[in-house]
């Protein structure tokens, strides 16, 4: 939540609109992260400098006009998903700090503390101009400063007064060719440039002027200027060798490239995503993970494992479930990480703690991600995001390696999780000996053709494209599936709530006469997701009923159905076909439709599908 970018450059011999070309651009590629306001700041003549504006960037970019140039050598930028305070030009970051406004901030996260800072801060006759928390930090800042003169050891004592989660960037009218930041549980990069540095909340920020990045630790102060980069702990020590890595996104990825939309170009990347995902994994004949950092030793002595994540992330690890009790007859509980932190789940040393998250920085994932860890349970991290969080407090990470997700609503990186389970399952089933190697390089042989069976989906969209945009006035769409299918009715329904504003309910197919069935009434559209009938027949005849019993009850049925699967044809208004594969894999390819089917409808209701309301993609708070 909120995309945060910093710009440290060389000093210009006239006045040059590189900086806040820079910051702009940042911002631009980091909008997905929130889009309640945008503003940027810069050090101008001796001044701080800023502008802001509630709504989007481009409202920002029409205040700023035509190319403005100037003289200073740093910029920093916001763009806000609110929290504290509403989506108003006063609360839009930068926020000044000091008597005479000679600081400029910007924040990601929440301090928990700022009331009672806020209060001291009023007795010293410090003025406030927001609601927002992240203006306690820059008068906490400004007052460290006019201390003790040193705008990396002020930072350093703000980090050190301020609880809660931030990243913080900030500039100082004392200090002209510099930007100073420091972060805790929320995402910093540094991007290494010839002569300029960057800052950003991921890698996207400033991709395209580098692809090489540096991590910045927990509580750790970071100083840039055009020609340095300077680290230090929360003691004032000089952080020696920070972690420094090669960006393996292209700055192409990160843009739209013809299609109408982020989402719609990232379903389509999908058979590309997967097959990243799947290389390079088997090698003479065994299935290797070699970012697998936990002992096959430890690895046999577990008896439980516990998958968490939130959204889509965890309808991904629903699918998991299913794959890895099968394959490796280990208990697997799927939770909302939300959900697990809070209670007092069961966790013990003998337990793998499976964390899913496309960013790595999700805040309830990495708080159910260090509470495993307190209890002595190994965790492994899914990711996409090199570097990010998660990951990094992990025992072994595994990147799905399905490029940047620019896009609110996830796509393409839903498939690499999916993918990357049916990975982790079949590791484990190698090492715990569940099944022969013959028998995993068999379902390997047979996973590596899903990426061809995906794009073969998105070839033939046309006909769910139609029937999402002659259901444009829908109010209410039901999802149905049994096993793998019901995760994915799950995330069919919160594809369709999430961007395009649709009442939607995915249901366990078996529930319905549970009680869900009193929704249906006439015309009341209901998607069926229907397992291969080569797999588990009674299962497949199961869903089967399930559709007759809902239209017998006036339902207009949308079947996904595989190809020749004959028996869904007397009780289905529209059949849907996906190729065959095995049971399990069938989450690869059920969903795409679905994605379809809610990207469409929502372009076709003139909706922003990219930023859909009320949402940001990386949910850094908790
Ligand atoms: C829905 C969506 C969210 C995320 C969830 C977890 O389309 O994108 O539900 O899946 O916020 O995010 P990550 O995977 O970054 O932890």
């Amino acid at each position: 939540m909120c995309g945060i970018v910093g710009y440290a450059g060389p000093a210009a011999a006239s006045p040059s609109s590189r900086p806040i070309d820079v910051a702009l651009q940042g911002l631009s590629r980091l909008e997905y992260r929130g889009y309640d306001s945008a503003g940027i700041a810069v050090l101008d003549n001796g001044s701080v400098l800023q502008a802001k504006r509630a709504g989007k960037l481009q409202n920002l970019r029409n205040a700023l006009g035509e190319q403005p140039v100037t003289t200073s050598r740093v910029a920093i930028g916001h763009t806000r998903w609110a929290t504290h305070g509403g989506p108003t030009d006063e609360n839009a970051h930068p926020h000044r700090g000091g008597r005479e406004g000679e600081l400029a901030l910007v924040h990601n996260g929440i301090i928990e503390n700022f009331h009672a800072l806020r209060t001291e801060l009023e007795e010293e006759g410090y003025t406030f101009t927001s609601q927002t928390d992240s203006e306690v930090a820059a008068h906490v800042l400004a007052r460290d400063m006019e201390q003790c003169g040193d705008l990396t050891e002020a930072m350093r004592r703000t980090v050190g007064r301020l609880e809660g989660a931030f990243t913080l960037l900030a500039i100082h009218r004392d200090a002209p060719d510099t930007v100073v930041a420091a972060r805790r549980n929320s995402p910093l990069v540094v991007g290494l440039g010839d002569g300029e540095n960057f800052l950003g909340s991921d890698v996207a920020a400033f991709v395209d002027a580098t692809t090489q990045a540096m991590e910045i630790g927990q509580d750790q102060v970071v100083t840039v200027t055009a020609d340095t980069v300077r680290v230090i702990d929360a003691d004032g020590a000089e952080v020696a060798d920070p972690t420094r890595y090669t960006i393996e996104w292209d700055a192409t990825a990160a843009q739209k490239g013809g299609h109408p939309s982020f989402m719609a170009k990232e379903i389509q990347e999908q058979a590309d995503a997967v097959r990243s995902t799947l290389m390079g994994r088997m090698q003479d004949g065994l299935l290797t993970l070699d970012e697998m950092q936990i002992d096959e030793a430890v690895l046999r002595t577990i008896d439980k494992i516990v998958v968490v994540a939130c959204g889509t992330a965890a309808n991904a690890g629903a699918v998991a479930k299913y794959a890895i009790e099968h394959w490796c007859r280990i208990p697997v509980e799927v939770e909302l990480a939300h959900e697990f932190r809070y209670r007092d789940p069961v966790v013990t040393e003998k337990t793998l703690v499976v964390a899913i998250s496309q960013s790595g920085e999700t805040m309830d994932t990495l708080m159910a991600v260090r509470h495993a860890r307190e209890q002595g349970a190994k965790v492994i991290a899914l990711c996409n995001t090199r570097g990010s969080t998660i990951p990094r407090e992990s025992d072994a990470a595994l990147y799905l390696h399905v490029g940047p997700e620019i896009a609110v609503a996830s796509t393409k990186a839903y498939l690499g999780q999916i993918a990357s389970c049916y990975l982790l399952g079949l590791f484990l089933a190698q090492v715990r000996h569940t099944f022969f190697p013959d028998e995993i390089a068999a379902l390997m042989a047979d996973l590596e053709e899903l990426p061809d069976k995906i794009q073969e989906v998105l070839d033939n969209t046309e006909q769910v494209a139609e029937l999402a945009r002659s259901m444009k006035d829908a109010t209410s769409v039901l999802f149905l599936g049994r096993h793998v299918g019901y995760p994915t009715a799950m995330e069919g329904a919160l594809k369709l709530k999430e961007i395009a504003y649709i009442h939607a309910e995915g249901f366990a197919a078996g529930e319905l006469k549970h009680g869900p069935i009193a929704l249906v009434e006439e015309g009341q559209p209901v998607f069926v997701i229907v397992p291969s009938p080569h797999g588990r027949h009674s299962l497949h005849s199961k869903v089967v009923s399930n559709i007759q019993e809902v239209r017998a009850r006036g339902a207009r049925t949308l079947v996904i159905a595989e190809e020749g699967d004959d028996d869904v044809l007397p009780y289905a208004d529209h059949v849907i076909r996906v190729p065959q594969t095995r049971v399990l894999f069938a989450a690869l390819l059920t969903v795409i439709p679905l994605q379809i089917f809610a990207c469409e409808l929502a372009t076709a209701k003139g909706l922003d599908v990219d930023q859909p309301r009320n949402l940001a993609k990386s949910v850094t708070v908790e």
